[in-house]
C-alpha cells in the first residue's frame, strides 16, 4: 500500500437533497486523525455538485464529476455540460471512459478528446479502464487494456493530472474482486505502460468494508473508486479506516 491513497466516491446516478445529512459523519471523520494520509474525493450526479460544493466547504475533501462533454467550448449540446463548465462551479475531478459509458458507445478517440480537453480546463482526470468478462476468459485483458491506455492517452505529454482507475467490468456491482496476485501483476502491467513516472493507479470494482483487508495489501495500489459503498458513509469511512488499520 502506498501511503498517500484516495478514496474516490462515485455516486453514480443516486442521490437527492435528503442524501446530504450522510455527509456529516464523512466530513468530521475528513477532519479527524483517523483519516491519516487519505484523501477523499466525492464525484456526485452533476445536479449535485454545487450542493457537495457548499457541503464540503470547510473540509478537504473534493468534488469531481462523473463524464463531462468533449468540447471545450460552449455550444448546441442538449444535456450535457462540459470540463471548462465543471471547473467554473468547483469540480477540480473528472470521471472519464468508465465502462457505464463505454458500454453506451463512448469509444477510445471520444474517451481522449474529453481527457485532453478535461486537462485544458484544469480538471484531474480519472480515466477508467478495464476489460469485460469475455475478454478476461479470453485473456485479452492486457491487451485491451494496452490498447484503451494507447488511444485514450494519445498525444498526451503530461500526465501529472492524471489517474487511472482499473475497473474490470466484471468486477462493478458483482461483489467479485480479483484475486491479489492478479491484481497485482496487472496493475504492475498498468504502470510498465509508461516510461517515466506512471500516473497513479487506483482499483474500482466492488471494494467494500469485507474486502478492504485483502485488497489494501495489494502494494502497488494507490487508491480505490468505490461505487455502491460510497452511498453509505458508514461504510465508505470504514474503508479508509481499515486501510490505514
Ligand atoms: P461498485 O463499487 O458498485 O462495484 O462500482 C465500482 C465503480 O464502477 C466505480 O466507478
Amino acid at each position: 500500500m502506498t501511503n498517500k491513497m484516495y478514496f474516490i466516491a462515485n455516486w453514480k446516478m443516486f442521490g437527492d437533497l435528503r442524501s446530504l445529512n450522510s455527509l456529516d459523519k464523512v466530513i468530521k471523520f475528513s477532519k479527524s486523525k483517523e483519516i491519516n494520509k487519505g484523501r477523499l474525493i466525492y464525484c456526485p450526479p452533476y445536479t449535485l455538485i454545487s450542493s457537495f460544493l457548499k457541503k464540503f466547504n470547510n473540509c478537504q475533501i473534493d468534488i469531481g464529476a462523473q463524464n463531462c462533454h468533449e468540447s471545450q467550448n460552449y455550444g448546441p449540446y442538449t444535456g450535457h455540460v462540459n470540463s471548462h463548465m465543471l471547473k467554473n462551479i468547483g469540480a477540480n475531478y473528472v470521471i472519464i471512459g468508465h465502462s457505464e459509458n463505454r458500454e453506451k458507445g463512448e469509444n477510445d478517440q471520444l474517451i481522449n478528446l474529453k481527457i485532453r480537453n478535461a486537462l485544458k480546463a484544469k480538471l484531474k482526470v480519472i480515466f477508467c479502464v478495464g476489460e469485460t468478462l469475455v475478454d478476461k476468459r479470453k485473456k485479452k485483458t492486457n491487451l485491451i487494456l494496452a490498447k484503451q491506455i494507447k488511444f485514450g492517452l494519445d498525444k498526451i505529454k503530461d500526465k501529472k493530472n492524471i489517474f487511472i482507475a482499473y475497473e474490470p467490468v466484471w468486477s462493478i456491482g458483482t461483489g467479485i474482486v480479483p484475486k491479489s496476485k492478479n491484481l497485482f501483476e496487472t496493475i504492475e502491467f498498468i504502470k510498465s505502460k509508461f516510461k517515466g513516472k506512471s500516473p497513479k493507479v487506483l482499483y474500482g470494482g466492488s471494494v467494500n468494508p469485507n474486502n478492504i483487508k485483502n485488497l489494501k495489501e495489494i502494494n502497488n495500489i494507490d487508491g480505490f473508486l468505490i461505487g455502491g459503498a460510497s452511498q453509505n458513509s458508514n461504510k465508505f469511512i470504514d474503508i479508509v479506516k481499515k486501510t490505514y488499520s
